[in-house]
């Protein structure tokens, strides 16, 4: 599904989000998992989360702010404090809740927020994508960015 410019920053991350949920749910090397997926929360995935809460709590139905809010917070526990043993629970809560963002919370504030929000989302999310680009494992997306953004 296409996706309104102002939440591309926010389904790039999601990417990466994926991808690490992926490879946590599979149980393969769970310490190994789980300290890649501590490094990429530390990195990119709090500001993520946080930045949703900001930028998007606004535009949400209560329960869709609810429903949002505590699956970041599950998340986030064990993204901080998870054992090993832990590593598919939440490999699992991970992928349900990008898959649900995408599927659903995403479509659902697109359908309602007004030109004035996409345009105060863009710049804002333009922010948060600028400091992605500053991580050495985003080149790639920082250079597709970089080319789209000189495309107009
Ligand atoms: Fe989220
Ligand atoms: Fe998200």
């Amino acid at each position: 599904m296409k996706r309104h410019p102002a939440l591309e920053p926010f389904s790039r991350d999601h990417n990466g989000g994926l991808f690490a949920a992926r490879k946590l749910s599979q149980g393969l090397a769970p310490e190994e998992a789980l300290l890649e997926f501590a490094e990429l929360w530390r990195e990119e995935m709090k500001d993520h989360f946080d930045e949703e809460e900001r930028l998007l709590g606004r535009l949400c139905l209560p329960g869709e702010l609810e429903r949002l809010i505590d699956e970041h917070k599950r998340i986030g526990a064990l993204a901080e404090n998870g054992t090993p043993a832990q590593a598919t629970t939440l490999g699992k809560l991970l992928n349900d809740h990008i898959r649900w963002e995408e599927r659903s919370l995403f479509p659902a504030i697109e359908s309602r927020a007004t030109p004035e929000d996409f345009d105060w989302l863009e710049r804002e999310t333009a922010a948060l994508e600028d400091r992605r680009a500053e991580l050495p494992r985003n080149a790639r997306r920082a250079e597709l960015v970089k080319r789209r953004r000189s495309d107009g």
